[in-house]
């Protein structure tokens, strides 16, 4: 195809790319890339974005609240049985050009694909940050989140499901949850998918190795052999250890859940996907307490749908809670001071609230040009290495290349049970000279000046340090009854002392880690400079380093447990094991919100397995026996661990 044919549809994306991230915030270069990316798409990929229906039907089986990471496989594993008919209501609309260049994700936050949330100011965290407030970034397009994250790939560890269990969520142990990763799994590792039992190939899902690695990525490695740690799959046997990450991507590209579970099936005829639809309450009836459909909106219009068999709510654990509660599902007391009908008093709701944060801004200086300099690696070059060849440094995810898990001295040291992740990233905060990554993090002028503007453009690379099981609980509670006000967000992070120890001794080990032979050889050296409201305490001390965590803390975005799964013993628990809204016929919560703790790792993984596990569960509630048997249902219900699944297809 000759480029003056194609001109227009560059022309076209760079329009769209405009009218995403709005004009004037970032130079052209990166728009110009990711039209170029465009040509790939438009000749490798063969499968087209699904259709937006016009015009919803009166009635449906089952209606399912938000296109994210579980509700596209919710959406997909739902239409595999051909007399139900699914509609999937999505309050955002397609992902872009942009979204799929791995090395442009920064961009993503507060553009229109992100609600663009912020959490109320508080004293205990992100001191750092314009206002005091969290910028929490949440995807507002088909695919979610997963269109907008950092596509890395990690599932958690054995024991944080063998918990889930304990606590009485019978079927959620891991050996019983395993089947679940595996039958979406596609993974391109040739090594990892034959030979363990702990990956597949042939599911919907894309899982693959960077394309792409600096020296220093390589040298992260290394480092961690130095420091001790094997060089493991942390997504096998054992999570202790370290290792290059795995992404969901497909050809060095961004595979969100829209891309994975959505695209093949878009012809299916019992789906209708309805986007730029805003849910705005279940509709339950107050006799006999059951939900029999929703109210939405779309092109400022109101509108009612109905279901015949069930509402599912897979609108992520800040939108999930606020649906139940402006719906009459939630704390009594809150409900009725917000002016809302109570249906059901549900005091978990909203409740319980995770995430996991890190340290941000840790930059350790280098000498030699080998890190992910934006400036220098992003250019029309590799550009075309990335359109024709499908690697290279616009592959890399913002420089996130090795991924560690490690054991503070407040964890259990001879359990495989770590409680700090570390995320060591070929780039930092002050490599794009103060643009993107303090702009998508929300980093003040006049911290981001005193601290890094010294720096800028400089070789350096990162080391995240993730607290993987907080004890603080956050808390989301409703502004109004109005469903289009954001709902008032509470991270209350690090108001438990253990949290500060654990963050505090995760720096220390970053710092250590930059001090290996390995980095060294590159003149690694950290950039300690005082932070402002730190400066009156003794450098390098524990009460300086509890005091640093508090600045620039960094939500990783895993916001989560808002709405727990548990036994009926449980006044908290929200859903029960099979995901039912308690009190409420006909309504389930399947997503990120049902987790009873915080897995340990990031959560997209997680929480597809759980879209996976709850469209199963579905299925097992309404079909017959028989119905079952002849999609292969028992066959994964009964499968052994390490069995790869069948694919049920509608056929
Ligand atoms: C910037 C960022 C980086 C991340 N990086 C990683 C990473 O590298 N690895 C990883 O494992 N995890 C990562 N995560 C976390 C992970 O992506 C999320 O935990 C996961 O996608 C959550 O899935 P979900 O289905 O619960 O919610 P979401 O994927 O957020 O889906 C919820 C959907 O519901 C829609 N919705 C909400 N309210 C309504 C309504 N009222 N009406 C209609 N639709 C509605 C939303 O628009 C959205 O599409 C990251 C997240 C972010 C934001
Ligand atoms: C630490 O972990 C080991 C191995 O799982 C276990 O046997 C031991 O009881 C744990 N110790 C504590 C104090 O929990």
């Amino acid at each position: 195809m000759a480029f003056h044919i194609l001109l227009p549809t560059v022309l076209a994306s760079i329009k769209a790319g405009v009218s995403i991230i709005g004009a004037g915030k970032i130079a052209i270069l990166p728009f110009l890339l990711a039209a170029l990316a465009y040509f790939h798409y438009d000749q490798f990929d063969p499968e087209n974005k699904p259709v937006d229906r016009k015009q919803v039907d009166h009635e449906y089986d089952f209606i399912v609240v938000g296109g994210g990471s579980a509700g596209s496989v919710i959406a997909n594993r739902l239409t595999e049985i051909p007399n139900w008919k699914v509609l999937l209501l999505e309050a955002g609309g397609h992902e872009t050009e942009i979204s799929d260049v791995p090395i442009l994700s920064l961009y993503l936050h507060k553009s229109k694909l992100d609600w663009g949330y912020k959490t109320e100011p508080q004293d205990s965290a992100c001191q750092a940050m314009t206002e005091k407030r969290c910028s929490w970034t949440r995807g507002k397009v088909l695919g979610g989140s997963s269109v907008l994250n950092t596509m890395l790939y990690i599932r958690g560890n054995r024991r944080d499901f063998d918990q889930w269990a304990k606590f009485g969520n019978e079927g959620w142990s891991y050996d019983e949850i395993l089947p679940y990763f595996l039958k979406s799994e596609d993974q391109r590792n040739p090594y990892l998918a034959k030979n363990t039992k702990y990956h597949a190939t042939g599911g919907y899902q894309t899982v693959q190795d960077s394309p792409y690695n600096t020296p220093v990525g390589v040298a992260f490695l290394e480092a961690a052999q130095e420091m001790g740690y094997e060089i493991r799959d942390v997504n096998g046997e054992k999570q202790t250890g370290f290792a290059f990450y795995q992404f969901t991507m497909r050809r060095g590209s961004r595979c969100s859940t829209a891309k994975a579970f959505l695209r093949p099936i878009r012809l299916r005829r019992n789906l209708h996907i309805s986007l730029r639809s805003h849910v705005t309450k279940v509709l339950i009836d107050p006799n006999s307490r059951r939900a029999y459909g929703v109210e939405f909106i779309k092109d400022g219009r109101r509108q009612v749908v109905f279901a015949r068999k069930e509402v599912i709510l897979s609108a992520g654990a800040i939108n999930s809670p606020q649906l139940l509660m402006l719906s009459g599902v939630g704390p009594a007391e809150h409900l009725r001071e917000k002016k809302i009908r109570v249906i059901h008093d549900s005091p978990g709701v909203g409740q319980n609230l995770q995430d996991h944060i890190a340290v941000g801004g840790l930059v350790f200086l280098i000498d030699h040009p080998i890190s992910l300099l934006i400036n220098r690696l992003v250019n029309l070059n590799t550009a075309l290495r990335y359109t024709l060849k499908e690697d290279g440094p616009l592959t890399s995810s913002i420089g996130l290349e090795v991924v560690g898990f490690i054991k503070t001295k407040y964890t259990n040291q001879s359990d495989d049970w770590p409680d700090m992740e570390f995320m060591a990233t070929s780039t930092s905060a002050s490599a794009d000279g103060g643009t993107q990554v303090k702009r998508a993090h929300g980093v003040s002028d006049e911290f981001y000046n005193e601290v890094y503007k010294d720096i800028n453009y400089k070789d350096t690379f990162g080391i995240f340090p993730m607290m993987l099981r907080p004890k603080s609980r956050g808390e989301i509670k409703l502004r109004s009854n109005n469903p289009l006000e954001y709902p008032l967000l509470y991270h209350n992070y690090l108001t438990d002392p253990h949290d500060v120890w654990v963050l505090r001794e995760g720096v220390k080990a970053a710092i250590a880690y930059g001090e290996t032979q390995a980095m060294k050889r590159f003149g690694a050296r950290f950039h300690a400079k005082p932070l402002p409201n730190c400066k009156h305490l003794p450098p390098l001390t524990d009460e300086y380093w509890d005091c640093v965590v508090r600045q620039y803390t960094l939500s990783i975005y895993h916001y989560s447990c808002t709405a727990k799964m548990g036994p009926a013993s449980d006044p908290y628990a929200v859903t029960d094991p099979q995901l039912r809204v308690y009190g409420v016929s006909g309504l389930r919560v399947i997503d990120a919100s049902i987790m009873p703790t915080i897995t340990n790792g990031n959560l997209n993984a997680p929480v597809i397995m759980i879209g996976e596990k709850g469209a199963d569960l579905i299925k097992y509630y309404w079909l017959t026996p028989t119905t079952r048997k002849k999609r292969g249902l028992r066959a994964i219900f009964n499968m052994r661990l390490g069995e790869t699944c069948p694919n049920i297809t509608s056929a």
